[in-house]
C-alpha cells in the first residue's frame, strides 16, 4: 500500500500502450485463475522499463512472445520487466482469491455472486496491467465456471460464443469492440432472475436490455428497467446521444462500496439502487433508483466514450454526469424539489468538506488514495460548475458545446481543460476566468451593503473566498449570481445600468455596485435565484425582509430559502436565550397559509434546517446549545401552528399507492406535517393510525420517523413490529438500523453494540455498516457528540476493526471526526484525541491515513 502523494502537475503519458487484452478466467472462490494476453507497444522514443501495476496477485507464469522469461521483478504493487522490445505480446497467468476479498475492489464474492469493481484502481487486483485511464484497449474475455452454481457468465460488450468443457463446466466468450480503460472492465457470474426487454434507438437499432437480480426478487426490478428506457430516450432527445452496443446489462449485487458502476455495457449496482416496489421502497428510494440508473447510463457517453486522461480529471465525467442526471430527474419529477434536494447536499456536506482539512478543488492537485476523491466536491460541486456554464451559455449554446466535445474527443481520454476548450467554441464569453472554478477550492462568500440617498439606492455586492486547508491564496471567481431587488411591499426594481440581465448578475470582480432610481429607500436584494452558484450568501436580512422575500420574490428557491434563513435566525434567538416575538410567528403563519394548497413548496418550507445545515452558518459550535435550540424551535413551531398543520394533514387524501409526482408530493407533505404533529402527545393516535393504515413503505417510514421524535413507547412498539416484519429483508432492515442509530437515548452505545449482533448485521456489508454506524456518526447529534467523548470513541473503535477489512468504507465513515474544526474547543480536543488513536494504529490503510493525517496536520 502506497502512502505516496501523487500530483496532477506530474502527469506523464504512459511509457507503453496496450492495444488489446485477451482474458481467460476460470472462476473459483479461493483460486480464480486469470490468463492474460496483452498486445503492448512502446509509446514514443525511450528505453524505459515496462512497469505493470499488480496487487495481491499470485504470479504463476510469464512469457513474452511465447518465450518464458526470468528477467523481471515482482514487488507489492508492480511487475517490472527491464528490457522489452518495441512491440510484443505479454502473457501472464495469476491466481487470486475472490472469497477473501473483503475490500470489494477487484474481483470479489457478493453473496455467492462473483462481481468486480475496478474504478479507480481495482483492475490491478485481477491481473498485471497498466492500470490508468489513458490506456485504452479492446477486450476479449472468456469466462469458465460451474454450470450449476454459475449459470450466468457476463462481461462487457457482446456475447460471441459459448460451450461446455470436458469436466462439465461451461464457458462464455465476450467481445467489447470499443477500446476502453481498465477501470470499465467488469465480469459477473452467478445465478439470477433476469428481466428482459428491448429498446429501439433513434436510428432504429435494437438493443437488448437485461436486468439481473437475486433469485426471488424479480418483482422488484421492473421500475429500474423502465427507468433505463426513460433515460435512453431522454439522452437521445436532449443530447442526441444513442446507445452503441447490442446489449445493455444491469446487475444488482448486495455487497458494494458505492452506488453503482458504469462498466461498459455491464453496469453493476448496489442492489439498493435497483430493487424497488411499493411495499419495500420509499418514494425517495424510487427517485434514487431512477436517478442512479440514469447516471450510469449517461456515463456511456460522458465517461466511457469520452473518458478521463488521469484521475485528477475525475470531475470531467462525474460533475458532468451528475449534472445530466439532475436535469433528467428534474424533467421526470419536478424542478423545485430537485433543486432544493441538491442545495441541501451542497450546504450540508460540500461546504463542510471545504471547511475541513480535506478541502480540494473539483479538479484536485494532490492525491494519496484516489478512492478518497469520490467526493461531494468532485461530484456535486462539479455538477454546480457545469450548471453555471449552462446558465452562462444558455441551453442552445450549451448543447452546441457538448456536440463539439463529442465530435472532438470521442474515443479519447481527455482533461477538464479539453472540455472547456470545446465549450469555448460555443460562446463569445471568455471562459478563461470561469475556469478558475476548476483550480480553486473553498466556498466563496457573497456580502451585500446598501447606501441610500434622497432619490437613489446603491447596492454593493462583494465576493471573498476565505483560505482553505489546501490553499491559502484565493482570487476572485466568475460568478453568475441570480439577482433581483424588491421592497417590503413587493415592488420589483431594475438597476439603472442594467447590469442585471435576465435575472443574472455577473460578478467577476471583488465587488460591484448597482444603482437604483427608486426615490431613495432601503431595498431587499434577493440573491442567488435557483442557487445559481455554489456560494454562501452572508446577508443578515431582518425577519420582515425575509418574510417579504417569501411573499414577493419570483423564484421559488429564493422563497424557500428565505424561510430557511428565518428559521435559522429564530434558532439563533434560542441559542442566546431570547424569545421569538409573536409577530414573527404570525407572519410565518400567514406565509405558510398563503401556500397551503401548494404541497410541494409547502412541504419543503415545513422542513426545519438540519443540525448539519445550521452548522454551516456558525463557528465554534456548542453542540448541546445548538441542538437544544433547534429542538426548542421545532417544539414552538408545532405549538404555534398546530391547528393549521392539522388541517393540512387532513386535507391530504390519497388513494392506494402509486408512484407519480402528484402523489409523491402530497405524501411528502403529509409525512412532513405528521413529523411536526408527533411532537405533541395529543397526536400519538394519529401516528399510530398513519402506521397501521399504510399500504406502502413511504408512509410506514414516515410514521416511524415521526414517532422517533415524540413517543418513546409508541416508537418502541412500532419498531418491534417493523423489525419482525422485515427481519429477512436486509435492504428494508437498513432503514430500521438507521432509525435505531439516530434515536436520542442515554444508552445509545450499548444499543448499537446489541444491534451489531443482529443476525442480519455484518461488518462485511457496506450497506449495513453505513445504515448503523454511518447513521450514528453522521446524524445522531446528541449521541455522537456526547460531552464525555464516548460517541467519538465508539466510532473510532469500530473504524479500527473496519479498516482491516474495508478501508474504502472506513475512510468514508471517518469524515464526521475530521470535521472537528467547526466545534468548540472541548469537542475539538475529544475528536482530535480519537483521530490520533487512528493514526497510531499499526497497518492503517492509505485511505484512512490520508484523511486522518491531513486532519491532524
Ligand atoms: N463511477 C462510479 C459512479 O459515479 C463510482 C465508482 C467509484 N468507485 C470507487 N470505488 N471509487 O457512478
Ligand atoms: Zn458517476
Amino acid at each position: 500500500m502506497s502512502m505516496q502523494v501523487k500530483r496532477r502537475a506530474d502527469y506523464q503519458p504512459p511509457a507503453f500502450l496496450i492495444s488489446s487484452v485477451e482474458l481467460t478466467i476460470h472462476l473459483h472462490p479461493q483460486s480464480t485463475r486469470v490468463h492474460s494476453v496483452l498486445k503492448i507497444q512502446r509509446n514514443g522514443n525511450h528505453d524505459q522499463e515496462l512497469v505493470l501495476d499488480g496487487e495481491q496477485l499470485n504470479l504463476l507464469e510469464l512469457s513474452i512472445d511465447g518465450q518464458t522469461i526470468t528477467n523481471y521483478e515482482v514487488t507489492d504493487s508492480a511487475l517490472v520487466i527491464p528490457s522489452v522490445s518495441n512491440e510484443f505480446t505479454l502473457t501472464t497467468v495469476c491466481t487470486i482469491s475472490p472469497a477473501d476479498n473483503k475490500a470489494l475492489e477487484g474481483l470479489y464474492l457478493s453473496n455467492g455472486v462473483y462481481c468486480t469493481q475496478c474504478e479507480a484502481e481495482g483492475f490491478r487486483r485481477i491481473t498485471y496491467f497498466i492500470d490508468r485511464p489513458d490506456v485504452l484497449a479492446t477486450y476479449q474475455v472468456t469466462l469458465h465456471g460451474e454450470r450449476k452454481t454459475l449459470p450466468t457468465l457476463l462481461s462487457n460488450g457482446n456475447p460471441v460464443d459459448e460451450g461446455i468443457n470436458a469436466d462439465g463446466t461451461h464457458w462464455v466468450k465476450w467481445v467489447d469492440p470499443h477500446p476502453k480503460p481498465s477501470y470499465l472492465f467488469a465480469i459477473v457470474a452467478g445465478e439470477f432472475d433476469v428481466l428482459k426487454d428491448e429498446y429501439i434507438t433513434l436510428n432504429g437499432k435494437r438493443v437488448a436490455l437485461e436486468l439481473y437480480v437475486d433469485k426471488g426478487k424479480r418483482d422488484r426490478g421492473q421500475f429500474a428497467l423502465d427507468s433505463l428506457k426513460r433515460a435512453m430516450a431522454w439522452d437521445e432527445q436532449e443530447y442526441g446521444l444513442e446507445y452503441d452496443l447490442d446489449i445493455y446489462m444491469v446487475v444488482a449485487v448486495d455487497f458494494f462500496n458505492m452506488g453503482a458502476m458504469e462498466n461498459k455495457g455491464l453496469n453493476i449496482f448496489n442492489s439498493k439502487f435497483v430493487l424497488a416496489n411499493p411495499e419495500t421502497a420509499t418514494d425517495e428510494d424510487f427517485f434514487n433508483v431512477e436517478s442512479v440508473i440514469a447516471h450510469e447510463y449517461f456515463h456511456n457517453w460522458t465517461g466511457n466514450r469520452v473518458t478521463c486522461r488521469d484521475w485528477f480529471q475525475l470531475s470531467l465525467k462525474e460533475g458532468l454526469t451528475v449534472f445530466r442526471d439532475q436535469q433528467f430527474s428534474a424533467d421526470m419529477t419536478s424542478p423545485l424539489s430537485n433543486r432544493i434536494k441538491h442545495v441541501r447536499v451542497i450546504r450540508e456536506h460540500q461546504f463542510a468538506e471545504d471547511a475541513s482539512a480535506m478541502s480540494h478543488p473539483i479538479r484536485p492537485d494532490e492525491v494519496i488514495e484516489m478512492n478518497n476523491f469520490y467526493t461531494v466536491t468532485v461530484y456535486d460541486k462539479g455538477a454546480e460548475v457545469i450548471r453555471m456554464l449552462h446558465t452562462l451559455l444558455g441551453k442552445e449554446r450549451f448543447r452546441a458545446g457538448m456536440d463539439e466535445y463529442f465530435n472532438r474527443y470521442d474515443g479519447q481520454a481527455v482533461t477538464c481543460d479539453d472540455f472547456l476548450s470545446a465549450m469555448q467554441t460555443a460562446t463569445d464569453l471568455d471562459l478563461a476566468h470561469f475556469s478558475r472554478w476548476y483550480s480553486q477550492s473553498g466556498t466563496p462568500e457573497i456580502t451585500v451593503s446598501q447606501k441610500v440617498s434622497a432619490d437613489k439606492t446603491w447596492v454593493t455586492i462583494s465576493q471573498y473566498t476565505p483560505p482553505t486547508a489546501d490553499q491559502q491564496d484565493k482570487s476572485e471567481l466568475f460568478i453568475p449570481l441570480g439577482f433581483s431587488c424588491i421592497d417590503l411591499n413587493g415592488r420589483h426594481y431594475q438597476d439603472c445600468e442594467q447590469k442585471v440581465l435576465e435575472g443574472v448578475l455577473i460578478l467577476d470582480q471583488p465587488e460591484t455596485t448597482l444603482t437604483f432610481d427608486n426615490g431613495g429607500q432601503e431595498l431587499i436584494p434577493v440573491m442567488l435565484a435557483g442557487f445559481s452558484a455554489p456560494v454562501r450568501i452572508k446577508q443578515g436580512l431582518s425577519s420582515e425582509a425575509l418574510l417579504a422575500t417569501f411573499l414577493y420574490a419570483q423564484d421559488d428557491f429564493n422563497r424557500w430559502d428565505a424561510l430557511q434563513q428565518l428559521y435559522d435566525w429564530c434558532i439563533t434567538q434560542y441559542e442566546i436565550n431570547q424569545s421569538v416575538e409573536d409577530k414573527i410567528w404570525e407572519g410565518l403563519r400567514d406565509a405558510l397559509e398563503s401556500e397551503k394548497n401548494n404541497y410541494e413548496l409547502l412541504s419543503e418550507c415545513l422542513v426545519i434546517p438540519s443540525f448539519e445545515t445550521l452548522c454551516q452558518t456558525r463557528t465554534n459550535i456548542h453542540v448541546e446549545t445548538l441542538h437544544a435550540a433547534r429542538e426548542q424551535f421545532a417544539r414552538e413551531f408545532i405549538t404555534k401552528l398546530e391547528n393549521e398543520l392539522k388541517d393540512v394533514y387532513h386535507s391530504i387524501q390519497l388513494d392506494s399507492y402509486q408512484y407519480n409526482q402528484q402523489d409523491v408530493i402530497a405524501r411528502r407533505c403529509k409525512n412532513v406535517v405528521l413529523g411536526h404533529l408527533a411532537r405533541l402527545t395529543q397526536h400519538e393516535d394519529l401516528v399510530k393510525e398513519h402506521f397501521n393504515q399504510s399500504d406502502n413503505m413511504t408512509d410506514s417510514l414516515g410514521a416511524l420517523k415521526a414517532a422517533q421524535h415524540g413517543h418513546r413507547e409508541l416508537f418502541k412498539t412500532l419498531m418491534e413490529t417493523y423489525g419482525e416484519q422485515w427481519k429477512n429483508d436486509p435492504l428494508v432492515l437498513d432503514k430500521w438500523f438507521s432509525l435505531h442509530a439516530t434515536t436520542e437515548r442515554a444508552d445509545i452505545l450499548s444499543h448499537l453494540t446489541l444491534l451489531q449482533s443482529h443476525p442480519q448485521f455484518s461488518i462485511d456489508n457496506p450497506n449495513r455498516v453505513r445504515a448503523l454506524i454511518g447513521s450514528f456518526a453522521f446524524y445522531n447529534t446528541s449521541g455522537f457528540h456526547a460531552l464525555d467523548g464516548s460517541g467519538y470513541q465508539y466510532l473510532t473503535d469500530y473504524l479500527l476493526k473496519l479498516d482491516d477489512c474495508n478501508p474504502q468504507v472506513a475512510a468514508r465513515l471517518v469524515t464526521p471526526l475530521t470535521q472537528w474544526q467547526r466545534f468548540d474547543q472541548h469537542h475539538q480536543e475529544q475528536m482530535r484525541r480519537q483521530l490520533a488513536r487512528l493514526l497510531e494504529h499499526d497497518g492503517l490503510s492509505s485511505d484512512v491515513f490520508e484523511k486522518v493525517s491531513k486532519s491532524l496536520a
